[in-house]
């Protein structure tokens, strides 16, 4: 824990010094989530790693809390780290790589700054949605619930300005598969803050909590948003770096978009049939008031469901495997034969200008 800190901490110094060197007065939007990605982080592993030391010569100690209230800490750095890490950390790539990508400036400049302190300011609220019928006092798994359902309009906030920062280059959709890629990954944030929220009702979450359910809740965030964001990164990122006019195949991008997209819609999919079957099964009472069903009958109804869901984890395996198959080629400096005619403003992003931020 110890060594997480120290490294966590030179981090954040590196970014802070880089911050501080700059020529540019203003400190674009990307770097406030990027900032509060580091500096929460840091925070949730102090708070949730707080013990009391046995005595002042010895490296024993113990949690400094128990019970219950050391749940409701877990749960606000389990929540915390899926709101800073998760998220506020791939906000910060979304809004540096579609406006990058795309060469249009990011649609809305106050948006994004309402919806940065709004995200913070309320994310840090929404743990104890995981401690629902729990031990946990009623009026805490409340407020949980309403901050987590009031977390719905700052995370659309972010998606809505992600995807309109396409007006006008929507055509790209077409021509780029790379944003597509990025589209398909804020769609996806969108879909997952819809989710959650929706998750966080205690209604709904008594019978989605144990189940499926929350498993396809977290890769239609983890493969949707946070995958596909850094395809998209990646994929900007080779050719730059490697200061190669272009990637080394369109088409493979194509391919992985496809096939990643079918192994993430079969994964989640697969998953919110099987966890509310789940969950119907769990609750099921006959007429004598007995439970319906035996647990292992569950876990047998729940197999054609897995089976599905191993088919998108492996279509989505695939999918990464041809995008590092095309970034090795792209890095050795290889071009696909035939696809030499690309949409110029696609072939690189070296020539791009910066993005103009509107004077709002
Ligand atoms: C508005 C935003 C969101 C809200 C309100 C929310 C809410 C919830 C709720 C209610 C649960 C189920 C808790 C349970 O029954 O145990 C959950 C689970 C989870 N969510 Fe979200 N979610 C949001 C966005 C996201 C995003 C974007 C991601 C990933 C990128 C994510 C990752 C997770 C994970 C990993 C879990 C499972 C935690 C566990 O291991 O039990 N969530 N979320
Ligand atoms: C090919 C891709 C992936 C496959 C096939 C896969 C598969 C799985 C499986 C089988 C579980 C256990 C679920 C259960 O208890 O039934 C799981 C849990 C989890 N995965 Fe993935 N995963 C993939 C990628 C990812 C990525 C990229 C992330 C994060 C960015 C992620 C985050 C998580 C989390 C947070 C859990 C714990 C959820 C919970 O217990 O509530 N996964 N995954």
């Amino acid at each position: 824990d110890i060594w997480l800190t120290i490294v966590w901490v030179v981090y954040l110094l590196v970014f802070l010094v880089t911050l501080a060197k700059r020529k540019e007065p203003h400190i674009y939007v990307a770097n406030w989530f990027y900032l509060a990605f580091i500096v929460t982080i840091a925070m949730l592993h102090l708070g949730n790693n707080l013990a009391i030391p046995e005595s002042a010569f010895s490296s024993k100690s113990y949690a400094m809390f128990a019970g219950v209230q050391d749940a409701l800490i877990q749960w606000w750095y389990g929540h915390n780290a899926v709101g800073f890490f998760l998220t506020a950390g791939f906000l910060g790539m979304m809004y540096y790589f579609v406006p990058k990508r795309a060469e249009r400036p990011v649609y809305s400049y106050r948006l994004s700054i309402i919806h940065f302190w709004s995200l913070i300011f309320i994310y840090i609220w929404a743990g104890p949605h995981h401690l629902h019928f729990t031990a946990l006092p009623d009026w805490a798994q409340t407020l949980g619930m309403t901050f987590s359902i009031m977390l719905w309009m700052p995370s659309w906030g972010g998606m809505i300005n992600g995807l309109m920062t396409l007006s006008g280059a929507w055509d790209k959709l077409r021509t780029d598969p790379v944003i597509r890629m990025l589209v398909v990954s804020v769609a996806f944030y969108g879909m997952s803050t819809f989710e959650g929220p929706v998750m966080s009702i205690k209604a709904v979450n008594s019978l989605s909590h144990y189940t499926d359910w929350t498993i396809g809740h977290v890769h239609s965030g983890a493969l949707g948003w946070v995958g596909f964001v850094s395809f998209g990164a990646v994929y900007c990122l080779v050719p730059w770096l490697w200061k190669r006019e272009r990637l080394y195949s369109l088409a493979l991008v194509s391919w992985h978009f496809w096939i990643a997209t079918i192994g993430i819609v079969l994964y989640i999919t697969a998953m919110w049939v099987s966890g509310i079957l789940q969950g119907l099964m769990w609750r099921a009472y006959d007429a004598q008031g007995f439970l319906e069903y035996s647990f292992v009958e569950t876990v047998e109804a729940m197999h054609p469901f897995y089976v599905i869901r191993a088919l998108g984890g492996v279509l989505f395996l695939t999918g990464a495997l041809i995008m590092v198959y095309n970034c090795w080629m792209t890095i050795r400096g290889r071009e696909r034969a035939g696809e030499a005619s690309q949409h110029p403003a696609i072939a690189s992003g070296l020539n791009a200008a910066p993005a103009a931020q509107p004077a709002e």
